[in-house]
C-alpha cells in the first residue's frame, strides 16, 4: 500500500468480476489529482456510498488534502472514530445499544465483536491498525455545528462582510453573492423571495450591493438599521417610498430584528469565524478534515447556513493561485434539495459556479445522492468522475445513463448505452461502476474496508463527547484573546479643548455600536503613521510595510510612552476630521498642547520603529525555499505543500509515460507467447500459464490505471512486439513457449520492481508539512524609516459604570 501513497493515487478497492459475482485481486486507484474535475455519487439507500466517499476522504487525509464535509444526515462524523490498536474497549463508546440487544448480547462483547469485525474486514483488503494511525497522524479531524455548540461552533457574523476583492472585481461572481445572500437570509425569516419579484429581495440586494462595492462590511444589526432607512433614495427608477413604504419596510426590519433578538440564535453569533482557511487548515498548516455537521438545524436553517458556507467556499477558492493538482476538497452527502434540476435555492448557483470555476485552483467537489434526479444537470455534465452503485429503479437508471452519455460526449467518447445497461443492473452493496473521463473505460470495483468505524449516524450529544477534549484546550486560548474591556481610568471628562493651530488633529472612525447606557468619550493619545522598509539579498526579501501605532497620553513628566504603544489596523484615509457628535473628551496633558513636543516625538517614533520594527521568516532546509513577507507559517507550509504535491503528480506523470510503452511491449509479448503456446498445445487444459502473471495484476499494473494502453506513445512499442510475434510463430515448441511465457512473467516482475525503487526514492523527500522551518529576521536600517505623520489622536471610548470599551476596534 505504502507505495501509492507517495504517488497521489488513492485506494478505492479491487475490481469486481460482474459474471463471475466475485472480486479479483487487482488493486483499484484513482489518481488524486482527477478529482480535482469533481465526482459524483449515486446509488440507493444502503449501496454503499457513505462507506465509499468515507473512504476517498480517507485516502485524501492520508495524501494532506484537507477538506469540507457537509453533513445533513451525522454519518460523516464517523470519520473521528479511528482506533488504531481495535480493541473492543475503543468501539464500546461508540456502538449501538440497541445493536448489542438485538443480537443478544452485552455492549462490552458486542463492541469486542464489531472491533473484530473491523480488524477483520480491514485485513481482507490488506489494511490494518497502522494505516489507521497513518490517518490520524496525517489530519486533523473536527467537528463543527453551526448554531449549536456540541462540536465546534461557527459564528456567522463576518458572513456579511464585503467579499474579497477577487469577488468584488468580477461583476457576475459579485451579483450572485449579493443575490444569494439575500436570498438565504430571507429564507432563514421564512420569505421566499424571488430575485426578480420580490421587493424585499431587491431592497436587501441593493443594502448588501451600496456596502459591499466599496469594501464595506455590514452586519445584521447594520442591516436592520438600513432597512429602516436606506442608503438610497431610489431602486431602478423608482422612488424607494413607493417601491417599499416605510411601514413595511419596518415590518421586515422587525421581523430580522426578532430573529437576532430569539433565544437559539446566539448561538449563530459565537464561535469560531465561518473562514474556510481556517477550516482548512490547523494553524501550523497541518491540513484538517473539517466535518460540518447541520443534522441539528431545521430545512430553513440548513439552506441558509449551506449558502453562506459556499460562498465563503467559492470566494476561497477563487483567491488560490491556479494548479492542477488535488489542494483541497468539498464533500456534501445527501445533496437532495440543494442541487435541484428546477427550482433555484440560493444553495445552487454557489455549487454550480464552483463545479464549472473550482477546477482551476485544484480545489474538487464530491457529491452523493441516492436519486439522481436530485442533482441539476447542468452541473453534472461537469463531473469528472461518477461513482455509481446499485440503484432503486429502472428509471433512475436510464437517467443516469442519459447523464453519463452527456459526460462523456462532452468529453469526446464514444458512449455504449447497453453495455452499461447492463452492468449498472447487476451492482450489489458496495459494487460501484466508475466511470471517470481521464480513463479509457469503465472500471467495475468493490470499495475497500474503511479505516473508520462506521458505526452510522452520531447524536449531538454524541457530538459533543467527541468533540469536549478540544474545545477545553482551544477555549483556554480563546478566552485570553477575549473582548477587551478596560478598567474606567479615565479622568473627568469634558468639551473639546481648544489647541494652537500648529496641532493637528484627528478622530479615529467609530467602528462598534453604543453598548445600553454607555457614553462617548474621546480618550487623547498620539497616532504615528510611517513607513518601513526591509531589504536583504539574501533571502531576496524586498518591501515595504506600513506602520500606524497609537500611544496613550497621560498627565505626568512622561506623557507618551512609545514603548507601550499598540499597533492599530488603520489607514489614514478612514481618519475622521470632526468627532462624533453628543460625545465628550478627556482631559489633555498640557505637554500635548505645546507644538514644540511633537517633533521631538516624531524622532522618538522613528527611534522605536528602527528597534521594534521587524519581519520573520521562515526558510524551510529541504526545499531552500523562504516565506514571504507576512505570510503565516500557516500558509507557507500550505504553500509549499501544494508545491510538494504538483511535484509529486509530476512525477507520476513522468513515471506513467515511461513505463506505458515498456508495460505495453510485455503485455504484447505475453499474449503472442500465450497464443502460440495454445496452438501447439490445445490439449494442455492445465498449463501453468494459464495463471500467467500480467501486468494489470502487479502493482505498476494498478499505478496505471486504465490508461495503459490507450497512450499515444504505445503506438511504436506495440509494432516492435509485433515483430517478436512472427520470430515466435517460427518456433513451435510447446517447452519453449512456455519458456518464453515463464521469461515474459519474470520481466513483468522485474519491471514491477524497478518501478518500486523509484517510488521509494520519493519516501526519502522531506514532508514539508512536519519539517522544522528555520527562521530569519530582517531588521531595518535607520535610513529605511520614514514617518509620514505624527498627530494628536481621538480615540473614542463606550464608557459605562462597568468600564470603558475601545469604539475604533
Ligand atoms: N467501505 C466500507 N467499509 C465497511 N463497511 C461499509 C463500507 N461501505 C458500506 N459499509 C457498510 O454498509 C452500510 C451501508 O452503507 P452506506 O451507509 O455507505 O450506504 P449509503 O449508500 O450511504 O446509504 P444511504 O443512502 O442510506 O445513506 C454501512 O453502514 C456499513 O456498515
Ligand atoms: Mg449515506
Amino acid at each position: 500500500m505504502q507505495d501509492f501513497e507517495k504517488l497521489g493515487v488513492f485506494y478505492l478497492g479491487k475490481s469486481f468480476d460482474l459474471p463471475a459475482r466475485k472480486r479479483t485481486d487487482r488493486l483499484v486507484l484513482y489518481e488524486s489529482k482527477d478529482l480535482v474535475t469533481h465526482a459524483v455519487c449515486v446509488g440507493m439507500t444502503g449501496s454503499g456510498k457513505t462507506g465509499l466517499c468515507l473512504s476517498i476522504l480517507e485516502e485524501a487525509a492520508i495524501d494532506g488534502i484537507p477538506c469540507i464535509a457537509i453533513d445533513p444526515k451525522g454519518d460523516i462524523s464517523n470519520l473521528l472514530l479511528t482506533f488504531p490498536q481495535l480493541r473492543g474497549e475503543d468501539f464500546a463508546p461508540w456502538v449501538n445499544e440497541s445493536d448489542a440487544q438485538r443480537a443478544g448480547v452485552s455492549v462490552s462483547d458486542f463492541a469486542s465483536q464489531q472491533a473484530e469485525k473491523w480488524k477483520r474486514g480491514l485485513a481482507d483488503w490488506g489494511q490494518d491498525g497502522t494505516r489507521i494511525q497513518r490517518l490520524k497522524d496525517a489530519a486533523d479531524f473536527a467537528v463543527y455545528t453551526p448554531g449549536s455548540n456540541a462540536g465546534i461552533s461557527l459564528s456567522i457574523l463576518k458572513s456579511f462582510d464585503a467579499p474579497s476583492e477577487t469577488i468584488r472585481e468580477d461583476a457576475e461572481l459579485f451579483r450572485e453573492r449579493i443575490a444569494t445572500t439575500a436570498t438565504s437570509l430571507l429564507g432563514l425569516l421564512g420569505i421566499e423571495g424571488d430575485p426578480v419579484q420580490s421587493r424585499e429581495h431587491i431592497l436587501l440586494s441593493a443594502i448588501l450591493g451600496a456596502a459591499w462595492k466599496d469594501g464595506k462590511d455590514l452586519d445584521l444589526g447594520a442591516m436592520i438599521q438600513q432597512i429602516q432607512s436606506p442608503p438610497m433614495t431610489r431602486v431602478g427608477v423608482m422612488d424607494i417610498e413607493s417601491f417599499f413604504p416605510s411601514k413595511d419596510r419596518f415590518a421586515l426590519a422587525m421581523r430580522l430584528n426578532n430573529l437576532l433578538a430569539s433565544p437559539g440564535f446566539e448561538s449563530w453569533m459565537t464561535g469560531e469565524p465561518l473562514d474556510v482557511a481556517s477550516m482548512l487548515y490547523t494553524p501550523a498548516g497541518k491540513p484538517r478534515i473539517a466535518i460540518v455537521s447541520i443534522a441539528h438545524l431545521s430545512d430553513a436553517e440548513r439552506m441558509f447556513f449551506v449558502s453562506l458556507l459556499l460562498n465563503e467556499i467559492l470566494g476561497w477558492v477563487r483567491a488560490q493561485p491556479g494548479t492542477t493538482s488535488l489542494r483541497a476538497l468539498l464533500y456534501m452527502d445527501e445533496i437532495f434539495g440543494y442541487f435541484p434540476p428546477v427550482a433555484n435555492p440560493p444553495s445552487k448557483q454557489p455549487l454550480l459556479t464552483l463545479l464549472k470555476q473550482a477546477r482551476a485552483f485544484g480545489f474538487g467537489v464530491m457529491l452523493a445522492t441516492q436519486n439522481p434526479v436530485d442533482l441539476d444537470y447542468k452541473g453534472l455534465a461537469n463531473a469528472g468522475t461518477w461513482f455509481i452503485g446499485r440503484l432503486q429503479t429502472e428509471r433512475d437508471k436510464a437517467r443516469l445513463i442519459d447523464g453519463l452519455e452527456g459526460a462523456s460526449s462532452g468529453a469526446g467518447k464514444l458512449f455504449d448505452r447497453q453495455q452499461f445497461d447492463r452492468m449498472l443492473s447487476s451492482l450489489q452493496q458496495r459494487v460501484f461502476l466508475m466511470n471517470n473521463v481521464h480513463d479509457d473505460e469503465p472500471e467495475i470495483f468493490e470499495s475497500r474496508w474503511a479505516l473508520s468505524y462506521l458505526r452510522g449516524p452520531l447524536t449531538k450529544q454524541q457530538i459533543k463527547t467527541l468533540m469536549e477534549p478540544r474545545k477545553n484546550a482551544s477555549s483556554a486560548v480563546s478566552s485570553q484573546a477575549g473582548a477587551k474591556m478596560e478598567a474606567n481610568t479615565s479622568a473627568k471628562s469634558g468639551a473639546r479643548p481648544v489647541l494652537p493651530p500648529q496641532i493637528r488633529e484627528s478622530f479615529l472612525p467609530l467602528r462598534s455600536t453604543q453598548p445600553d447606557g454607555a457614553a462617548l468619550v474621546y480618550r487623547p493619545a498620539l497616532l504615528g503613521c510611517g513607513k518601513v522598509y526591509f531589504r536583504d539579498t539574501k533571502t531576496n526579501t524586498d518591501t515595504a510595510q506600513e506602520v500606524c501605532s497609537i500611544a496613550p497620553l497621560v498627565s505626568g513628566p512622561a506623557p507618551v510612552n512609545f514603548e507601550k504603544a499598540e499597533s492599530v489596523d488603520l489607514n489614514i484615509d478612514d481618519l475622521e476630521t470632526s468627532p462624533a457628535p453628543n460625545a465628550s473628551f478627556s482631559e489633555l496633558p498640557s505637554a500635548a498642547a505645546q507644538p514644540k513636543n511633537y517633533d521631538a516625538w516624531k524622532k522618538s517614533f522613528a527611534d522605536v520603529l528602527f528597534r521594534t520594527q521587524k519581519i520573520e521568516l521562515y526558510r524551510s532546509p529541504s526545499l531552500g525555499e523562504v516565506s514571504r513577507a507576512g505570510e503565516s507559517e500557516r500558509d507557507f507550509r500550505v504553500r509549499l505543500q501544494q508545491r510538494a504535491r504538483e511535484e509529486r503528480d509530476a512525477f507520476a506523470e513522468t513515471l506513467r509515460k515511461k513505463y506505458a510503452p515498456k508495460i505495453a511491449v510485455l503485455e504484447e509479448r505475453l499474449r503472442r507467447a500465450k497464443q502460440a503456446a495454445q496452438r501447439e498445445q490445445e490439449q494442455a487444459s492445465q498449463s501453468t500459464w494459464q495463471a500467467a502473471m500480467t501486468v494489470g495484476a502487479s502493482i505498476l499494473g494498478a499505478f496505471m490505471g486504465r490508461k495503459t494502453v490507450s497512450a499515444a506513445n504505445i503506438g511504436r512499442a506495440a509494432t516492435a512486439a509485433r515483430g517478436m510475434g512472427r520470430t515466435w510463430k517460427e518456433r513451435s515448441d510447446v517447452a519453449r513457449a512456455e519458456e518464453t511465457i515463464g521469461a515474459v512473467e519474470s520481466q513483468i516482475a522485474e519491471l514491477d520492481a524497478q518501478f518500486k525503487a523509484e517510488t521509494d526514492a520519493l519516501a526519502m523527500r522531506i514532508d514539508p508539512a512536519t519539517e522544522t522551518f528555520e527562521k530569519t529576521i530582517i531588521r531595518p536600517k535607520k535610513t529605511d524609516i520614514t514617518v509620514n505623520m505624527l498627530t494628536l489622536a481621538w480615540a473614542p471610548y463606550w464608557e459605562s459604570d462597568s468600564g470603558a470599551e475601545a469604539a475604533w476596534q
